[in-house]
């Protein structure tokens, strides 16, 4: 996507400026100044009244108005303190690889997310240990909400990420190396070393969303029709590439 922020300067009123020294100047400056006191008044108001909403933890919540469900909260409800234990905040399930990899994909993903991890919630932490056998890829995917650093703890790792710009940014990471994928981007590993490769990956949210960008577009029922005019391919190459996916 291009970006358009930077290209054209812009009035007030949102049109281009087409004479930015013409004689027009001190009213864009009036203009913008008034405009600007609005905003700030507005904002200041606003700010005494209520702060805004605070970053969604999933990707849907459907409300229960019922008035019996007493549950108001933007993730999980709290287990009483009195009940809680130092056992809860440990997390003993990556201590090792996961067995076996995903077939297709020679690859595995093991989480530490508010769903195995109940002491994440609220926090806008979880992790993830990846390992990956010689080739294997955790196919291009994104994390609608967070961002990621991946860690090397062994073998040789090709990984990168599309900007929003469409740029591809990636490097071969050895052993100790991190690498970070803003939110919301879209990225890949790849074991591109002889032997076994693993690592170990924290992300800014309980709950990141995990979605793979070939599963969802070709997995996801959405008409065959919208597929092949958005993809430019006919019927039976649409069908191959479903046939062909390998699940993840
Ligand atoms: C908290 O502990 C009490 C006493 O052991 C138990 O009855 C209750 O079910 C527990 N509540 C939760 C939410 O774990
Ligand atoms: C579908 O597309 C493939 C790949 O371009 C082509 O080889 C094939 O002939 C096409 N099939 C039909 C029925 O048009």
């Amino acid at each position: 996507m291009k970006n358009y922020s930077t290209d054209h300067p812009r009035s007030c009123s949102g049109q281009a400026w087409s004479s930015p020294w013409g004689a027009n100047l001190v009213h864009h400056v009036f203009a913008c100044t008034a405009l600007a006191l609005l905003v700030i008044m507005a904002a200041m108001t606003s700010t005494m009244v209520q702060a805004s909403d605070p970053d969604q933890l999933q990707d849907f919540c459907v409300a229960d108005l019922s008035p019996t469900n007493p549950v108001k909260v933007n993730g999980f409800p709290c287990k009483p303190s009195a009940n809680v234990t130092s056992k809860d905040f440990l997390f003993t399930g990556l201590r090792t690889a996961a067995t076996g990899y995903t077939t297709g994909i020679k690859a595995s993903a093991t989480f530490a997310t508010v769903f195995l991890y109940p002491a994440l919630n609220t926090l806008g932490i979880s992790h993830a240990r990846l390992d990956f056998g010689p080739g294997g890829v955790i196919p291009p995917h994104t994390h609608p909400l967070a961002s990621e650093t991946l860690y090397v703890l062994e073998g040789t790792i090709f990984t990168g990420f599309v900007s929003y710009e469409g740029v591809l940014y990636a490097e071969t990471l050895q052993v100790g190396d991190m690498y970070v994928f803003p939110k919301g981007t879209i990225h890949f590993q790849i074991n591109v070393g002889t032997g076994h490769a693993a690592s170990l990956n924290a992300l800014t949210s309980q709950d990141p969303g995990l979605l793979f960008v070939a599963n969802q577009l070709l997995g996801s029922n959405i008409p065959d029709a919208v597929l092949e005019t958005s993809l430019g391919i006919n019927a039976t190459a649409l069908k191959y590439l479903q046939a062909s996916l390998p699940s993840v």
